[in-house]
C-alpha cells in the first residue's frame, strides 16, 4: 500500500493577497505538487489561509518544506500531521477557494486530532475538521 501522509496548517498572508498573486502562487504550487505526487485544497479568506494536502510522505515533506520557506505568509499553525490510508481529494493538484470567515474559524476550531486511521472509509470519516472540509468541498459542487 502507498505511504501516505496529510497536512492541515493555518497561517496568516504578510498582505492581503490580490487574485493575480494569488493564481500565480497556485501555478507554481500545482506544478511541484504534479511532480512529488501532492494533492489538496487551499482556503482563502482576507487575509487567512487554511490548506490540506496529501501524498506519498516524501513529496508531503518537500512540499511542506517549501510552505514554511515562503515568504508571502507566517504563523504557520499545524493542525493535522498524519499518515492516513487514503487520499481525500485525488482530483486536486491544489483546489483553491475564497471562503467566508465563520468557515475558516469553524475549521481552525475543529477537532483534527481524532484518529482518522479510518479515512479509506468515506465519506464516515471519523475526525471533525476533515468531515467539514470535506462536506464544504462537496457543498461547492466539487466533489473529491
Ligand atoms: C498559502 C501557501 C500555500 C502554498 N502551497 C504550496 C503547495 O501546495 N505546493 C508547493 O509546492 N508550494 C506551495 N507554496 C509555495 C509557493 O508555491 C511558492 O513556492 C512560494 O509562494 C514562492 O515563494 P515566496 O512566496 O516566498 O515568493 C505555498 C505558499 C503559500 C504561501
Amino acid at each position: 500500500m502507498e505511504d501516505l501522509n496529510c497536512i492541515v496548517y493555518v497561517s496568516s498572508a504578510i498582505r492581503p493577497l490580490a487574485v493575480p498573486e494569488l493564481e500565480a502562487l497556485l501555478v507554481s504550487a500545482r506544478q511541484f505538487n504534479d511532480e512529488v505526487g501532492v494533492t489538496g485544497v487551499l482556503l482563502y479568506h482576507d487575509g487567512t489561509f487554511f490548506q490540506y494536502f496529501e501524498g506519498p510522505t516524501e513529496g508531503v515533506t518537500q512540499v511542506y518544506a517549501r510552505i514554511r520557506a515562503s515568504r508571502s505568509h507566517h504563523a504557520i499553525y499545524e493542525l493535522l500531521n498524519t499518515k492516513i490510508k487514503a487520499r481525500l481529494f485525488p482530483n486536486w493538484l491544489m483546489g483553491a477557494s475564497n471562503v467566508t470567515s465563520s468557515l475558516l474559524l469553524n475549521l481552525a476550531r475543529a477537532e483534527w486530532h481524532a484518529s482518522i486511521q479510518q479515512v479509506a472509509d468515506l465519506p464516515e470519516v471519523p475526525n471533525e475538521g476533515l468531515a467539514l472540509l470535506t462536506s464544504y468541498w462537496k457543498s461547492c459542487g466539487y466533489g473529491p
